[in-house]
């Protein structure tokens, strides 16, 4: 009968795992497996800890459905979700940096013309978003599809409110680059937001007695043929949440100064209707390939 002490015991776990036919599934788990144990080894982990660790995960899936991912908000609130990013956009020779996706993009977003105002009888103060799509040469990029989205005067997405479904996209859209790898719309300016705090990830958060706030930002997803997709935000200078955003995702080079205008007509010719702010943005994309995240819901179905 096999009888093991602390150390001997991770290392029979770990040749449990010899013969995974997939070799990087058997790297993957006897790495985990020896993290873990020395996690519990180093902490000198309770059993009522435990328990309520499992309680905690547990109550994570729980939470769990369709339209909200909790074990992702665990991820982002762990900096793991970054830390991926990170390993995997170690080289960016320039290229545009990358952030976490985030739980509310849904996906399919609607094309629309560019100049469209994406923010039809929503409040707010007025914004215009001009960007640039270019190689890292400088050569601007046509016919780029960019999802566009991002959150209201009071911190919500669209797919948030329970009207979501009869009332159908706000505050978000497809865009695609013009000839000169240009496209622009018209919205609101978007405020800093809490992550949802009513779950097990909200209480965790809460009990460490750290804020849930995002500083205020864009969203946008360009996925050129030929380039590797660019998952970011543009954050707005200024915001007081810069320096401490819950999920870790800010970066220098994605803060834009966002400026504050009296000009009567907007870039596009039209009316301006009173004071607005203009945020302008150059996405530099790096040559390789890569699919396009699926949105949570759409990943939820199957
Ligand atoms: C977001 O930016 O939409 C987001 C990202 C991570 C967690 C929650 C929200
Ligand atoms: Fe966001």
């Amino acid at each position: 009968m096999p009888q093991f002490d602390e150390t001997e015991l991770t290392e029979a776990v770990v040749a449990s795992f010899d013969e995974t036919p997939d070799p990087r599934l058997k790297h993957l788990m006897r790495e985990l497996v020896r993290s873990l144990h020395d996690y519990v080894r180093r902490t000198g982990l309770t059993f009522e800890e435990w328990q309520k660790a499992i309680d905690f995960l547990t109550r994570t899936g729980q939470k769990c459905s369709p339209s909200r991912q909790e074990f992702i908000l665990l991820s982002d609130v762990l900096g793991v979700s970054m830390l991926v990013d990170a390993v995997n956009h170690r080289e960016r020779d320039g290229a545009t940096q990358t952030t976490v996706l985030g739980p509310f993009y849904v996906g399919e977003h609607k094309p629309m013309p560019n100049g469209t105002d994406i923010s039809e009888g929503v409040e707010g103060e007025r914004m215009y978003v001009q960007c640039h799509v270019v190689d890292l040469g400088g050569q601007p990029l046509a016919g780029v599809p960019v999802d566009v989205w991002h959150a209201d005067d009071d911190g919500f997405y669209d797919s948030q409110k329970p009207s979501y479904a009869e009332a159908g996209p706000s505050l978000r859209a497809q865009f695609v680059t013009d000839a000169e790898g240009r496209f622009a719309f018209r919205t609101i300016l978007p405020c800093s937001y809490p992550i949802p705090i009513d779950g097990p990830v909200g209480e965790l958060v809460l009990a460490a007695h750290r804020h849930p706030m995002r500083p205020a930002h864009v969203h946008f997803l360009v996925n050129a043929p030929g380039f590797e997709p660019l998952i970011t935000h543009v954050f707005i200078e200024g915001d007081k949440y810069l320096e401490s955003d819950v999920v870790f995702g800010v970066k220098d080079d994605l803060i834009s100064s966002v400026e504050l205008r009296n000009d009567a007509v907007m870039p596009d010719g039209r009316d301006a209707p009173g004071p607005w702010h203009l945020m302008t943005y150059e996405f530099r994309l790096k040559p390789g390939r890569g699919a396009a995240p699926r949105p949570m819901m759409a990943a939820a179905a199957g």
